[in-house]
């Protein structure tokens, strides 16, 4: 993959109250609606500067808060991202009970941010199984942000795509659907991300070229890029290169080109 850094410009429309962002050419980028991202390398980018791995995963906690504002403000209108999987639980208790110490923070922190930008917060996994600081934090700030009608920003906790489709079926299975009749719309309507749209763009960081679990329903269609750029060090410039990208490229959801 051509991961080259172009010189990407953002303009504002301060009448709209958005950013638009425009190539070296002057060409305007389109902005994808739903954009996932898979924050991978907080371990790396640790063990490059030499710091422990805890103070990794808290400089990629300020990097998610840096992107988290830019996709506001270049209006993204869905921003999902995999902080911790269902399979996370593998790793040692010291490195999850640090997790745990910063997400509590990290909730804490973006209150203000997302009431201030018209953000509402939720979560998609199996949340329940985490500490009750942590759930009643998730339910605090969802709850705050409920009425938000900006972005969406789903936060994957605990989350495992087999996961969310087995609690799904069964959900399903308890709601007696008619089997016959069931239709996918039934069950994306049945999965944690129901009132999210399907990403357009799914960015992966620290050069893995893999799915991980993460959202493989939703993913069917969506455009994947790949950067060996570590999490904490994927900054402005480079969403927009990720953005650029999705642009080069030509959607045609299993039907046939129009050239
Ligand atoms: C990957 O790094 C990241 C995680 C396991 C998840 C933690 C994510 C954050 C702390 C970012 C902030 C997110 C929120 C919602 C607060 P890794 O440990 O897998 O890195 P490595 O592969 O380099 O070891």
């Amino acid at each position: 993959m051509d991961n080259t850094l172009h010189k990407i410009k953002s303009v504002p429309d301060f009448d709209n109250n958005i950013y638009y962002l425009y190539d070296e050419n002057d060409h305007k980028l389109t902005i994808p609606r739903s954009v996932a991202i898979i924050l991978d390398g907080n371990g790396r980018y640790a063990k490059k500067h030499n710091i422990e791995r805890a103070k990794g995963h808290e400089a990629g906690c300020k990097n998610l808060e840096v992107i988290l504002e830019e996709a506001v403000k270049i209006d993204v209108k869905f921003l999902t991202v995999y902080a911790f999987s269902t399979e996370n639980w593998k790793r040692s208790t010291l490195e999850i009970n640090s997790l745990f110490d910063l997400f509590f923070m990290y909730l804490n922190k973006i209150r203000d941010k997302a009431m201030k930008n018209n953000v509402k917060v939720q979560f998609i996994g199996d949340v329940k199984k985490f500490p009750p600081n942590i759930t009643n934090e998730c339910n605090l700030l969802s709850d705050l942000t409920k009425d938000n009608s900006g972005l969406i920003f789903s936060i994957a906790f605990n989350y495992g795509s087999r996961d969310e489709i087995l609690r799904a079926v069964k959900r399903i299975y308890c709601k007696n659907y008619n089997i016959d009749k069931l239709t996918i719309e039934d069950i994306a309507d049945n999965l944690d991300t129901y009132n999210i749209e399907d990403p357009d763009l799914l960015i992966r960081t620290s050069g893995e070229y893999r799915l991980s679990n993460f959202l493989l329903w939703q993913l069917a269609y969506t455009e994947l890029y790949f950067t060996d750029t570590l999490w904490p060090e994927f900054d402005v410039n480079e969403f927009y290169n990720a953005i650029y990208s999705y642009n080069l490229r030509e959607r045609r959801f299993g039907g046939r080109s129009n050239s």
